[in-house]
């Protein structure tokens, strides 16, 4: 694992990316951690708002809140949309992401709420869009990857930004902050056969969040 001294790429001002920065046996152990979240948790089919059209993405969450949409809308529950259970809690690892990524390069005091966890199958994508369910838009958005390679577009916060394309590849961060916090961002694509490290073809993404507003005097408690 990289230091957390190790200098990002600054993709655009506040969005900051660490190729690597979790080694081979750090993304093997961050999916089995995953398997297990999942195993509680299972993954779900979000719905877009009034029309009911399915993602292609497949979706669950862990942590205190857990993201989901359906035909009534985006919004951030405690409970999963179909067992009704609280989701199961952050590994220990999401914790430490945030703190030495989060907190270091973005100097938030607040602790994450939830972590979406994306999985696209081949073929799977994710239309340009903001992170803006949240109530608190000073803490940053954290995302790790594993699994096949992400063609991955990040704009400024209009959606008529012009744009620039990466590769998101298994074992890297991407920090959404400051300037970038708001910025469009999506998935174009999945390059097929790109990594060894998932039992099936696909990705996995994980996004921390910090959703509801800072408490008065509130640090982070991890
Ligand atoms: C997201 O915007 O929720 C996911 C981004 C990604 O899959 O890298
Ligand atoms: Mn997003």
């Amino acid at each position: 694992m990289a230091p957390a001294s190790t200098a990002p790429i600054e993709v655009a001002p506040g969005c900051l990316w660490w190729p690597g920065w979790l080694d081979r046996a750090g993304q093997e152990a961050l999916a089995e951690d995953i398997r297990q979240v999942l195993a509680q948790a299972p993954l779900f089919t979000p719905r877009m708002p009034r029309t009911g059209k399915p993602f292609s993405v497949r979706m669950s969450n862990c942590g205190p809140l857990g993201w989901v949409s359906d035909q009534t809308g985006y919004r951030y529950q405690p409970t999963h949309p179909e067992t009704g259970q609280p989701w199961p809690p952050f590994p220990d690892v999401l914790k430490r992401a945030w703190r030495e990524l989060a907190r270091e390069f973005a100097g938030t005091a607040l602790a994450p709420e939830a972590c979406l966890i994306n999985w696209y199958a081949p073929g799977a994508r994710m239309g340009l869009h903001q992170d803006r369910d949240e109530q608190e838009f000073r803490a940053p958005v954290l995302s790790l990857s594993l699994g096949d390679t992400a063609l991955f577009r990040v704009g400024g916060a209009a959606r008529s930004d012009p744009t620039r394309s990466i590769r998101l590849v298994s074992g890297d961060a991407l920090l959404l902050s400051g300037p970038s916090r708001l910025a469009f961002h999506g998935i174009d694509r999945i390059l097929p056969d790109s990594s060894t490290l998932l039992r099936q073809p696909g990705r996995i993404n994980l996004t921390l969040r910090r959703v509801r507003p800072a408490e008065d005097g509130e640090i982070l408690p991890i």
